[in-house]
């Protein structure tokens, strides 16, 4: 992390109504939370400035509600979660994130208190990094530190405009764990260093892609986004996803790799299906996949090339699901690479949404010397893209 960006243990905070972004973007099922990682990932920010005697407001986004008041998109369920969290301690939460209620609710805190305001993007300013928003937003709070890095490649008015406003400002412990995390891979990454990149589409990953060939020895490429590759190497795929306006730039990246010296691997063989829908997978060679199906899944010849290579790395990032992981058919393969990826004797890292649920699901995300709270943001700071949340703290 920059030098000059203060960590949240440099601020007084001794009755302090302190603002603190957090990335509460969680999954929600029937009114409860069904992975509670982010916000356990924020504890440890949110109990130091409240043993420190701080008056803390917490805020986040959840969803993308554009701008719209959406019930079902209201922190509720998040508070109660947090408030079992902090041992029973009462969490108050705002009718809105602005407004007579929630400064009413923030001038009432003492010491060692939370409120959480409802939803930033119930308002479409915090979108917009509207100034008189954030205005608005932080009033009444003297120092701000942000604890979201999930969201901090967000320009967004909590995230970027208001901290600008407010001298005392710092990042909290999450968010200088995984800069710092994610510069070690970025600066001096141990090598042999490899990425796993997966998921839907190439168009998604261009920018992130260009950055680690210049950095990585080897680019492991599966997920639909293979597809485009192997259609622009020449080969059939059939009904699968591919993104035809794309294999001009899959070329160009395949011979940048090999002017890079980087060896960009992609499937030997794959899970074929009729359907997303399927139960049923077939494992064919990439020269074979047949007119009336969709590669689903890499196979598992591509699984041993790609265990073979992470059982020498020093160093991985992973990003991108293998194939159609929501489908249990299509999952071997992104949860052996979660597996290949836990046992590299190097060090770990994982982030995106997919990903970090396979290796959970496989019970492996305390074999990861880190599990990414940010799947975007990681992926734009690994491309060397300033960060607006970190930008912002910068004095
Ligand atoms: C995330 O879930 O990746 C972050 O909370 C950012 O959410 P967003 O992609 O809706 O901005």
């Amino acid at each position: 992390m920059s030098e000059s960006i203060r960590s949240v243990e440099d601020l007084s905070l001794e009755g302090v109504t302190t603002f603190v972004r957090v990335d509460f973007n969680v999954p929600l099922k029937s009114g409860e939370v069904t992975d509670d990682t982010r916000i356990r990932a924020a504890l440890p920010t949110i109990r130091h400035a409240l043993d420190q005697g701080a008056r803390v407001v917490l805020a986040s986004h959840l969803g993308r509600p554009k701008g719209k008041v959406v019930p079902e998109l209201s922190l509720e369920p998040v508070a109660a979660r947090l408030a079992e969290l902090l041992d029973g301690g009462e969490v108050r939460l705002t009718d809105d994130c602005v407004g007579d209620g929630a400064r009413k609710v923030v001038q009432d805190l003492r010491d060692g208190q939370v409120a959480l305001l409802e939803n930033l993007r119930f308002h479409p300013e915090e979108k917009s990094n509207d100034v008189d928003f954030a205005q608005e937003l932080g009033a009444g709070c003297a120092a701000y530190v942000n604890d979201a890095f999930g969201a901090a490649h967000r320009a967004h008015a909590s995230v970027s405009a208001l901290p600008r406003l407010i001298e005392e400002r710092a990042a909290g412990f999450l968010l200088q764990r995984e800069l710092e995390v994610l510069e070690k891979l970025r600066a001096d990454p141990p090598r042999p260093y490899l990425a796993i990149l997966g998921g839907a589409k190439v168009s998604d990953k261009i920018g992130v892609m260009e950055a680690l060939i210049g950095k990585v020895d080897a680019l492991l490429v599966g997920g639909a986004m293979a597809n485009t590759f192997l259609s622009a190497q020449g080969h059939g795929v059939g009904k699968s996803l591919c993104e035809d306006d794309k294999l001009a730039l899959a070329r160009s990246l395949m011979s940048a790799a090999e002017e890079a010296g980087v060896d960009l691997l992609l499937p030997t063989d794959v899970r074929v299906g009729k359907s997303v829908e399927d139960t049923t997978a077939d494992d064919v060679d990439i020269q074979s996949i047949p007119a009336d199906s969709m590669a689903l899944d890499i196979g598992p010849q591509t699984e041993a090339l790609f265990r073979d290579r992470l059982r020498r790395a020093q160093a991985v990032f992973w990003n991108g699901p293998m194939g159609l992981f929501e489908n249990p058919a299509f999952a071997g393969g992104t949860l052996a690479v979660a597996r290949a990826a836990a046992d590299c004797p190097g060090f770990s890292v994982v982030g995106g949404g997919d990903s970090v649920a396979a290796v959970k699901q496989a019970d492996l995300a305390s074999r990861f010397d880190h599990v990414s709270t940010g799947g975007g943001a990681s992926l734009e700071y690994l491309e060397g893209r300033p960060l607006p949340g970190v930008e912002a703290l910068k004095p």
